[in-house]
């Protein structure tokens, strides 16, 4: 709007220029060449002069709202119509989305692309171009670094933007709820609170950059299997208090600016016509006045979409599928055009804020240093050292590294299915540790295929890495949470020959571990993008402390879960049956008094800290008691530089009927030797509350508030009374 303003001043400073000179016809024409020069094109084509009529909805003095009333009005039902389905993209470009544009009136082409966790700017191999690969959605998660989640966002955004992408399909941000899910690396975590906050700060880096994110896949898509047919079943209270609190922090938080519903039926409904999760909760209940888009071939009817809230249409299978039927509904009375312009008004409002209708979109050039320098650094802050016993890391002293194991010698960017990008460059484990290692350390290496081949390097090291993973991918869940093949086996292989072994975990999701008394050495780095060598071998090398904490609990075996089992996992003739409840990840284990192999939360530094002095102040807001300030200091009682995670549990009056403790704020600090740090985070009402009668209540009684490094490490514990 104040570019409208300025671009008003030059017309006026012409005219007076122009009065000054009294040369008629010179000045006149000098005018009109130096106003055409200086007025861009768009705010031109306002003129009646115009092809086609005036367009208002290019004069950028006019508010947003109303030019979009304006262009809505010129628009005939067949044009308003063809905004709402994606078509088949131009040959020679392969993006996911393509909507095609109004030459007649100047609405230009929208093109929407995955991914979340690198730039996938076509579907078809031969014109898709690399992109930075960065570390899975998980390995995010696992840095609890809000700032990183920013500049993720913003690594993501440029790197759309300079492709001419418009929407970014990302972030994936559903709740972890089985072990096995076949997407649980694209998504951030089994906690809401985590998963919110940190997509929040991910929207915010992407849109910075006037890239719309569309947060997917609303709302309960945990499952992969049967994921076009297979209904969620879930409670009223699980529902607000576990699945959707995520979704609805990205819209109000986040300003999310689109929304991609899911394949699946919600309590019976198919996630895109499903009244409830679009129309009641998204646009009334939250406010939410962007786009909501359909996973592809998420549609299964015209009416029902139209009108539960289904902006637009995507299905490669039938491009238009439903939605070009819409005309005729109209017509016949079906559907009433004023849904179909409430619909087609999103989209717009979609565009103007991504900025289409301002002249001259300049291009961001992608800087690859500087984009896989952030991918490294995600890697490094994401990675758990999840064991160190033996003190092994970070290595000292070494003469010979033998790295072994299938993804010892070949990169593990990610995971497959829409997320997958095809990378600038790739470092693996081998090459990372190598040229991390210098010129005096002998790095040998093998790819494990012949068990007794690699032990034979592994014996002859000082130190073996035993890189092993797996290649989770959309469409369908893990069989199991074993390592496929025979990578148990070469890890005790490995780790009899030589005490000194690192085992590395590549995969996306925890797995059982069956050698897990032989290994006092492990760490978990996810899928780690492109640069996933470098930022193993900083690691291990001790240049970056080992910063990440797990985001989902590592069961011993999936069983364990309490979400596992028929109907709940694997489906019933029903569907997916949350009967777990609230037992979701922690919570479930936390209730159930279940000990994981590693719980949520959970990783080590190498150095070592000291949680004292907690302290809980209610602090008033709105004149209602009821927040409250928790103070505690974090010291670095180690010998070296490690970064904190203090995480900040609630555990609610037994009336209540929570499980034990839930993430209601953490922090992360980077503290030198022996440095103290007093952090202060604030608690505001919502965090005590849950729901119950068809609202948010909060229960009066004691609320525990346990400070700690993991949900099972709460050295400082008080209870603030609320009532
Ligand atoms: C996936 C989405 C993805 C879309 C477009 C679907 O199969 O579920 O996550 O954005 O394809 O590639």
């Amino acid at each position: 709007m104040g570019g409208g303003r300025q671009l008003g001043r030059p017309a006026s400073h012409v005219i007076g220029w122009v009065r000054r000179q009294r040369r008629w016809p010179y000045a006149v024409a000098a005018a009109l060449l130096l106003t055409a020069l200086l007025i861009p094109a768009a705010t031109r084509s306002t003129r009646p002069a115009e092809a086609g009529g005036p367009r208002p909805w290019f004069d950028a003095s006019i508010p947003v709202e109303s030019r979009i009333a304006k262009l809505l009005a010129r628009m005939s039902l067949g044009e308003k119509v063809q905004l709402l389905y994606g078509v088949e993209p131009p040959v020679g470009s392969g993006p996911a989305g393509y909507v095609p544009g109004i030459p007649r009136l100047g609405v230009p082409s929208l093109v929407l692309s995955d991914g979340p966790v690198g730039l996938r700017d076509s579907l078809r191999a031969a014109t898709r171009r690399p992109a930075t690969a960065l570390p899975a959605t998980v390995s995010l998660a696992a840095s609890f670094d809000p700032a990183l989640a920013n500049a993720y966002g913003q690594t993501l955004g440029r790197e759309a933007r300079a492709r001419g992408v418009h929407v970014l399909y990302g972030p994936a941000m559903n709740i972890v709820r089985v072990p096995v899910g076949g997407r649980n690396f694209e998504y951030f975590s089994e906690d809401p609170y985590l998963t919110g906050a940190l997509a929040t700060s991910y929207i915010h880096g992407v849109q910075s950059q006037q890239v719309a994110t569309q947060i997917k896949h609303y709302g309960l898509n945990s499952q992969e299997i049967d994921r076009h047919t297979a209904s969620s079943k879930v409670d009223e209270r699980t529902m607000r208090e576990i699945y959707l609190p995520p979704w609805q922090t990205a819209v109000q938080q986040g300003n999310a600016w689109s929304v991609m519903c899911g394949n699946n039926p919600v309590n019976g409904v198919y996630a895109c016509e499903n009244r409830k999760l679009l129309a009641d909760l998204l646009e009334t209940e939250w406010g939410f006045d962007g786009v909501v888009g359909s996973d592809y071939a998420a549609t299964h009817s015209a009416v029902g979409s139209v009108q539960a809230g289904l902006d637009q249409s995507f299905s490669w299978q039938d491009w238009g599928a439903f939605y070009r039927d819409l005309p005729q509904l109209v017509r016949d009375g079906t559907v009433s055009e004023t849904t179909i312009d409430a619909r087609v008004r999103r989209v717009l409002r979609l565009m103007f804020r991504i900025g289409l209708f301002v002249p001259a979109r300049e291009l961001p050039v992608i800087d690859r240093a500087v984009h896989g320098a952030l991918a490294r650094r995600t890697a490094q802050e994401g990675t758990v050292l999840l064991r160190n016993d033996a003190k092994l890391l970070p290595l000292k002293a070494v003469g010979s590294i033998a790295v072994v194991g299938p993804y010892a010698t070949k990169a593990h960017p990610g995971g497959g299915g829409s997320s997958s990008v095809v990378p600038f460059r790739t470092v693996s484990p081998v090459q990372g540790i190598a040229a991390r290692a210098g010129e005096g350390v002998t790095v040998t290496s093998h790819d494990g295929t012949d068990i007794a081949e690699a032990a034979a390097k592994a014996r002859a090291a000082d130190v073996a890495v035993v890189v092993v993973g797996d290649s989770a991918r959309e469409g369908t869940d893990r069989a199991d949470m074993d390592l496929p093949g025979r990578q148990d086996a070469l890890i005790s292989a490995i780790a009899a020959v030589n005490p000194k072994t690192v085992v590395v975990l590549q995969t996306g999701a925890p797995v059982t571990m069956p050698w897990l008394a032989e290994v006092p050495t492990l760490v978990e780095t996810w899928y780690p993008g492109q640069e996933g060598g470098t930022a193993l071998a900083a690691v291990l090398f001790g240049d970056a402390d080992p910063s990440g904490r797990l985001p989902v609990t590592f069961p011993t075996e999936a069983a364990q879960s309490p979400s596992m089992g028929a109907p709940r996992y694997p489906a019933g003739p029903n569907g997916y049956d949350y009967t777990e409840g609230l037992d979701v990840g922690y919570r479930g284990f936390d209730n159930r008094g279940l000990t994981p192999l590693f719980p949520f939360g959970h990783g080590l530094s190498y150095t070592t800290f000291r949680y004292s002095g907690l302290t809980l102040t209610p602090v008033a807001s709105s004149g209602v008691r009821r927040n409250v300030r928790v103070a505690f200091t974090v010291a670095n009682t180690g010998s070296r530089t490690g970064v904190a995670v203090p995480q900040i549990y609630v555990g609610f009056p037994h009336v209540a009927e929570e499980p034990p403790r839930q993430l209601k704020a953490f922090d992360r600090l980077t503290l030198a030797p022996g440095a103290a740090r007093t952090v202060t985070l604030t608690l505001s009402q919502h965090a005590f509350e849950y729901w119950a009668d068809g609202g948010w209540r909060t229960a009066p009684g004691d609320y525990l508030i346990s400070v700690g490094a993991s949900s099972r490490d709460l050295p400082l514990a008080r209870a603030v009374v609320l009532r």
